[in-house]
């Protein structure tokens, strides 16, 4: 039955490619399950079955998981108001999606906003019936379809040119919609494939479910066509991750678009290609990579990763609490922000700290710049998010770069992204207000001299929600941006 799924979805990436139809669906394996199996290029894992997750999924149990779900701003004008909104949602175990110091949007049941709206009235209805957002965020009002990865054995022995094509028609699929790991996976090793001479595609570490964190290394080319030395190793490296946090899944095809289109515009952009030949960019689409296969299978606002905790029966680490800076060590483990026992204790945090402490040096490398992709909000953020009581030595730089950004961005599509500090300056319970955070540590220990976390689309209309037809749009934003930043740093003479 699984199977019959998959080589719908097969034919639906080949369908309108009638030419090359019969040509290139032989190289998209049509064989038995065992072959879907062998045509993953990745160690075969029980975890890694391809589905349609609309059928068997999240899909199809969110109807009566979410359908009496709502998501309400509620307002505040003073620490105390923030205090009882918080205090509020964590008595109750609600779902905080976003918080700041006008507002906090929590998702919870039809019955308890009643409650809550008698005692907290100033608020707006977000959105309505989560269920049906759910379903809206996906293209036609509910494919959670995924392109099916590639058979990369029988792509080495296929000719360029329906290589070529292929490629192109994977892109093309592949930011319709929402994909599921496999084949953002088989994505970013077509990518590699095709721009082998500008970036390779490496492992940087294992999650606690076994799955490989992927990162591709983009850089100029190295040799001219006759082989010849040309640009030297690029010395300074920007480094951007993206969904650390599960459930902000634009943050995936965000990061995949830039990279992208770095690689596809080396030689027809005079300023990418000096970006290029100036740094090594590192992306990490998906860190939290366990995390986001629960999200897509069980639980569409799960956060955390999937790790197990020696002190409780809950699983997870909030990976974005877990960096050894303004670590706390506090909290339950049955909370979303929990940061677990001890610094870098997820897989996931502990990759990225090995990688910008420990393997980028060794290779005579710095790591200059670092963007954690994030969503929602529309805002670029800098150090410190611990707390709001100092202000980093850089805070009149990052200010003017953010600054900068933020216009960039909004040229392509007129969008308002914010800019400040990180931190949120409540009082009460949320003095120390982001604990462990991956900027804090990547500008005060690893000494990286541009650290933001963006938070992408929206404003709050859709949420983590974010309708699959804006993934372009928000792609297109940030990478304006991103060409900013890179400029921005490669110029700055501080
Ligand atoms: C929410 O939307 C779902 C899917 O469209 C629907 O089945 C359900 O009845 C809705 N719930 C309410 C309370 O309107
Ligand atoms: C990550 O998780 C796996 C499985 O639990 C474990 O074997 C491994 O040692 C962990 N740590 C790192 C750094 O990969
Ligand atoms: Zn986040």
């Amino acid at each position: 039955m699984i199977m019959s799924k998959t080589l719908k979805l097969r034919a639906f990436t080949c369908a309108p490619l009638i030419f090359l139809f019969v040509f290139i669906c032989i190289y998209l394996d049509f064989g038995s399950s065992q072959k879907l199996y062998d045509s993953l290029w990745e160690p075969k894992d029980s975890n890694w079955q391809v589905v349609d997750e609309g059928s068997s999924g999240l899909l199809a149990n969110m109807i009566s998981k979410y359908e009496n779900e709502q998501v309400i701003r509620f307002y505040h004008e003073n620490p105390d108001e923030t205090n009882d909104v918080l205090l509020y949602a964590k008595d109750r175990n609600l779902d905080i999606w976003d918080t700041s110091s006008r507002y906090t949007d929590i998702r919870l049941h039809r019955e308890i906003v009643k409650d809550m709206i008698s005692k907290i009235p100033n608020h707006r209805v977000l959105i309505s019936n989560v269920s049906r957002a759910l379903t809206n965020s996906m293209p036609n009002g509910r494919e959670m379809k995924s392109l099916p990865p590639l058979n990369f054995n029988a792509l080495s022995s296929m000719p360029q040119e329906a290589f070529s094509e292929l490629y192109l028609q994977y892109t093309e699929e592949f930011y319709k919609n929402y994909q599921n790991i496999e084949a953002i996976n088989s994505y970013l090793r077509l990518l590699s494939s095709m721009y082998s001479d500008l970036c390779e595609l490496t492992s940087l570490g294992t999650t606690s479910e076994g799955r490989s964190i992927l990162g591709l290394r983009i850089h100029g080319r190295r040799s001219d066509t006759h082989g010849q030395y040309h640009v030297k190793d690029e010395n300074e490296v920007i480094i951007l991750q993206g969904n650390a946090h599960a459930r902000e899944w634009i943050s995936i095809p965000t990061l995949c678009y830039s990279a992208w289109k770095l690689v596809a515009q080396y030689d027809s952009d005079n300023r990418v290609r000096n970006l290029l030949d100036k740094f090594e960019w590192i992306f990490v689409p998906v860190l939290n990579v366990d995390g986001y296969a629960y999200t897509r299978s069980e639980d569409r606002f799960w956060v955390k990763n999937r790790q197990s905790i020696k002190t409780s029966n809950c699983k997870g680490i909030n990976i974005d609490n877990n960096w050894g800076f303004g670590f706390t060590g506090e909290g339950n483990p049955c909370d979303e922000l929990f940061g677990g026992l001890a610094p870098f204790e997820a897989n996931e945090t502990y990759a990225m700290f090995n990688l910008i402490s420990n393997t980028l040096p060794k290779e005579g490398k710095t790591t200059v710049g670092f963007l954690d992709v994030h969503s929602y909000s529309q805002s670029v953020l800098w150090p410190y998010a611990y707390t709001c009581d100092l202000l980093p030595a850089d805070d009149e730089n990052f200010q003017e770069l953010a600054m900068g950004l933020t216009k960039e961005l909004h040229r392509v599509n007129g969008r308002f992204y914010s800019h400040q500090q990180a931190c949120i300056p409540f009082d009460g319970i949320h003095k120390h207000y982001h604990p462990g955070a991956a900027i804090d540590f990547a500008y005060f220990v690893g000494e990286v001299r541009w650290p933001f976390t963006i938070r992408l689309r929206d404003m709050g209309d859709y949420g983590y929600l974010l309708p699959a037809h804006q993934i372009i749009p928000t792609s297109r934003e940030f990478y304006a941006m991103l060409l900013y930043y890179g400029q921005f740093i490669s110029e700055a003479a501080y």
